[in-house]
């Protein structure tokens, strides 16, 4: 993140002595991203951040990507994932289940109930989007308190865990990058401030606003880390509890953002999704449809015309409201729409006539765009209705 935060107790001068209240030294380390060459952070610990007792493997959830073959538009119904009270033997991290996946970003889903172990993304930063639920988002840093409708960035391997505080289930929607993920450069001035014309600026974000002290010994930390062909995952045992940082400064932090905070950009003819765009990763973006008032041309037609992005893969997670262009094809809260390159989408059938003089659409959806193709991981093949891509003709192969 490009702007400065100061939380806790640090020295007034980096790389200087700083001493705890029985004389001995804190640890300072810098955690860094692009070498020593992009945002970082100063953090003092209590322990040797280092230190480790013990390694084992941690076997990942399922992983297996399967390619949108034949290549058609899905429907996939992520409501059907967790079905009944399976949510209480599943926490926001470990349950995660794998629903589309490339080269560099993985989406998934989980409904949960149980708090997260220690966790740790080395693989790349991940934007956690809370679709209904609560929790406190426990790092490093300090902790978050999150709900729905609330982003959740958290920056490559920064030690976190989730516990959900809620009286519901915490459903929570992942997006793991293999890269980093931050708000897009033409929102920011040439030394990272937002500008007048960004749909949101740094008044929106919540970073961490006090130490996160934990006591504890050989504590287990689950790392998720890069490995040949993929992911693999490791337990490191730390001999003193990761949350020992007494202060940190600098620009890299996990933040949260609330979708209600998106202002939306709207005009006479129809806006492309670029105005709605919130973060940006490496081979992705990531928007947002939030309510707004729509195109005010007499004669606007103020759902999309239809489009082929020739470039990406398009996925749209409807998270409430009613979805104007999507009536007529079963799609609704908590589906997402896969819309593959190689394929023009668009309206389904009467939707454009039906949005004309439309003022306002009451809709709230987030979008993940890649540049390259998606595969569907096991959920996404589990919740894959089977016929959107005949709603727009009204019959597919088997006639009906
Ligand atoms: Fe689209």
């Amino acid at each position: 993140m490009a702007f400065y935060r100061r939380v806790g107790s640090v020295p007034p001068k980096r790389h200087t002595q700083h001493r705890r209240p029985d004389g001995g030294l804190y640890a300072e380390e810098l955690m860094g991203e692009e070498g020593f060459s992009s945002d970082s952070a100063l953090l003092y610990h209590r322990g040797i951040p280092s230190a480790l007792v013990d390694a084992r493997p941690w076997e990942l959830p399922d992983q297996t990507l399967t390619p949108n073959a034949p290549l058609v538009p899905r429907h996939l119904k992520l409501h059907d994932l967790f079905p009944g009270e399976e949510h209480k033997g599943t926490d926001p991290v470990t349950g995660r289940r794998l629903v589309l996946g490339n080269a560099d970003v993985r989406i998934s889903y989980a409904v949960s109930s149980l708090t997260s172990p220690y966790y740790r993304n080395a693989t790349g930063d991940e934007c956690v989007f809370v679709e209904r639920g609560a929790a406190t988002v426990e790092t490093v840093f300090g902790a978050l308190e999150v709900g729905r409708g609330d982003y959740v960035v958290i920056p490559r391997a920064t030690t976190h865990r989730w516990v959900p505080t809620g009286e519901e289930p915490l459903r929570t929607y992942a997006v793991e990058a293999n890269s980093h993920i931050a708000p897009p450069k033409r929102y920011l001035s040439r030394y990272g401030q937002f500008l007048e014309h960004a749909p949101y600026c740094e008044r929106d974000l919540r970073g961490p606003s006090e130490p996160m002290l934990a006591e504890g010994t050989d504590v287990e930390v689950y790392v998720k880390h890069r490995a040949p062909g993929g992911l693999a995952g490791t337990v490191h045992v730390v001999p003193d509890h990761p949350f020992d940082v007494v202060g940190w400064d600098g620009c890299l932090y996990p933040y949260a953002f609330d979708v209600a905070d998106f202002e939306p950009i709207t005009g006479r003819v129809h806006q492309p999704p670029p105005v709605h765009q919130v973060f940006e990763g490496a081979g992705f973006v990531i928007c947002n449809f939030v309510p707004r008032k729509v195109d005010y041309h007499p004669l606007a037609v103020p759902v999309p015309y239809y489009h082929s992005n020739v470039d990406s893969d398009e996925v749209m997670f409807y998270v409430d409201g009613d979805y104007e262009a999507r009536k007529g094809s079963g799609i609704g809260k908590g589906s997402i729409s896969l819309h593959p390159g190689g394929h023009s989408h668009g309206p389904q059938p009467g939707a454009v006539e039906r949005s004309l003089g439309a003022e306002a659409f009451d809709e709230l959806a987030v979008m993940v765009d890649t540049f390259r193709p998606l595969d569907l991981g096991e959920a996404g093949t589990a919740s894959d209705d089977g016929k959107y891509a005949w709603s727009w003709s009204g019959r597919g192969p088997s006639g009906g």
